[in-house]
């Protein structure tokens, strides 16, 4: 039997625009991601968030599901347009009203809120009129809508988390250009992560002063451990270079106190513009880590520069990310020996698999229980050296708009069958609330 510790916290995780639809209801103002799916061509099939899984409706059957499968914490995010329709000045109490109601009835279910407050739905207004994360502006608009949020909930809400994955935000919404704003220059995407970063370490303290002594503050990065295709000094040299701009870049300014010098001499030039004081903000001291893992990245270097290899005959989920579930005990080892963090979640972990409905009624996942029983079981090899890992969230409680990728990725414990709406519990569901009930599995 894997046997967790008696206050491991399990729970699963959702995003407001990937879930709540209600796109044009009570106020809410227009998302970068709103605009970014209008766009014919940025997203599968043209779908967007508009309805998504009706949660903004259907909150209270959610959470009746929720307790169904005995989860201890819900992790969900807050989205800035229904709170202030155009990023700053007017708010809009109907918006507030939503997720006050919302944290009510899970407090009542006996289930904690963890709060996200950026999952990368930027009023589009911010975007228009100063350039959304390019600009300094945007992080202060942030700090005044995590007071305003903070203000409402901070005497319930004991768990926040400042930001969702500031790389992605970045890279793929300023570089790649697959994201909402969808914007092609490289120059802006690190700049933007150092707005992101500074928003992050603005909104900390109000966190606190909001708060009390039993809250919680951190920050939510997406992280893969990197190891070289060869032992050659090239490929470990790209591979340490990779690390740099995709995991040390965030981690270092918030757990360090600056940047990687070796990126910022990488990055001549393109070093973003900041200010002498930035450092000290975003490295102020936070309560825990949230560590979203997917996948492992090999790398080589080709041509004087990182290149990701792809392995040979490995598993690969329906996004073509590689299952590797050692990957999740090296990272989460490797941050617990390079940085002096006091607490770690795991606050993503899950994969998309083809789901259909069987004709018994159910939703046969072997692919995804295996996925969950073997990452947690590396889970719980790293708290047994000594990681300090909190607790546990599944991507996702439910199916649902998958960004890019619209409706055809599937990550739920929870399928959606979306012409009707109709939850249904997967076979992994059931798997995943037998866990939480056991505190741990038989191996
Ligand atoms: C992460 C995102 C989350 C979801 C999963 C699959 O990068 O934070 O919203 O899309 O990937």
């Amino acid at each position: 039997m894997i046997q967790f510790p008696d206050n491991f916290t399990w729970g699963a995780a959702t995003a407001s625009y990937q879930i709540e639809g209600a796109a044009n209801e009570e106020g809410r103002g227009e998302s970068i991601w709103d605009r970014f799916c209008a766009t014919p061509g940025n997203v599968l099939n043209n779908e967007s968030g508009l309805v998504a899984c009706d949660h903004y409706h259907r909150f209270q059957e959610d959470i009746q599901l929720m307790r169904e499968l005995n989860l201890e914490a819900y992790r969900f995010s807050i989205a800035w347009p229904r709170i202030l329709p155009t990023g700053r000045g007017q708010v809009n109490v109907a918006g507030l009203d939503f997720y006050d109601r919302l944290v009510d009835a899970l407090l009542a279910a006996n289930i904690e809120p963890f709060v996200t407050l950026y999952h990368w739905d930027l009023p589009q207004a911010l975007q228009d009129e100063v350039g959304g994360w390019g600009s300094r502006q945007t992080a202060e608009a942030f700090a005044e809508y995590v007071r305003i949020v903070s203000h409402r909930l901070g005497d319930r809400v004991h768990y926040w988390i400042t930001l969702n994955e500031p790389w992605v935000s970045a890279f793929l919404g300023h570089e790649v250009g697959v994201h909402a704003p969808g914007l092609r220059d490289t120059p802006l995407a690190w700049q933007v992560s150092h707005h992101l970063l500074l928003a992050h370490g603005l909104a900390v303290p109000i966190l606190r002063e909001n708060g009390d002594s039993q809250t919680r503050v951190g920050i939510t990065l997406n992280l893969s451990p990197v190891y070289p295709a060869t032992p050659s000094a090239e490929d470990q040299q790209a591979t340490h270079l990779y690390d740099g701009t995709h995991n040390r870049w965030f981690l270092d300014p918030v757990f360090k106190g600056g940047y990687p010098s070796d990126v910022l001499t990488w990055l001549g030039e393109m070093i973003p513009k900041m200010e002498p004081a930035d450092a000290e903000v975003i490295a102020r001291p936070l309560d825990f880590l949230g560590v979203n893992y997917y996948y492992r990245v090999i790398v080589r270097q080709q041509a004087g520069k990182p290149e990701v290899v792809r392995p040979e005959g490995a598993q690969l989920t329906e996004m073509g990310w590689e299952v590797y579930p050692q990957g999740l005990h090296d990272l989460l080892v490797h941050l617990h020996q390079q940085y002096s963090i006091p607490g770690i979640y795991i606050t993503e972990n899950g994969a998309a698999f083809p789901d259909t409905i069987s004709s018994d009624g159910h939703v046969h996942d072997p692919l995804r229980i295996q996925y969950l029983h073997d990452h947690l079981l590396q889970a719980h090899t790293a708290l047994q050296e000594g990681v300090p890992l909190a607790g546990y969230f599944v991507w996702s409680l439910m199916d649902n708009f998958e960004w890019a990728y619209g409706y055809s990725r599937r990550f739920g414990i929870v399928y959606i069958d979306y012409p009707t709406q109709r939850r249904i519990i997967k076979d992994s569901g059931y798997w995943y609330r037998n866990t939480i009930v056991a505190n741990g599995f038989a191996s």
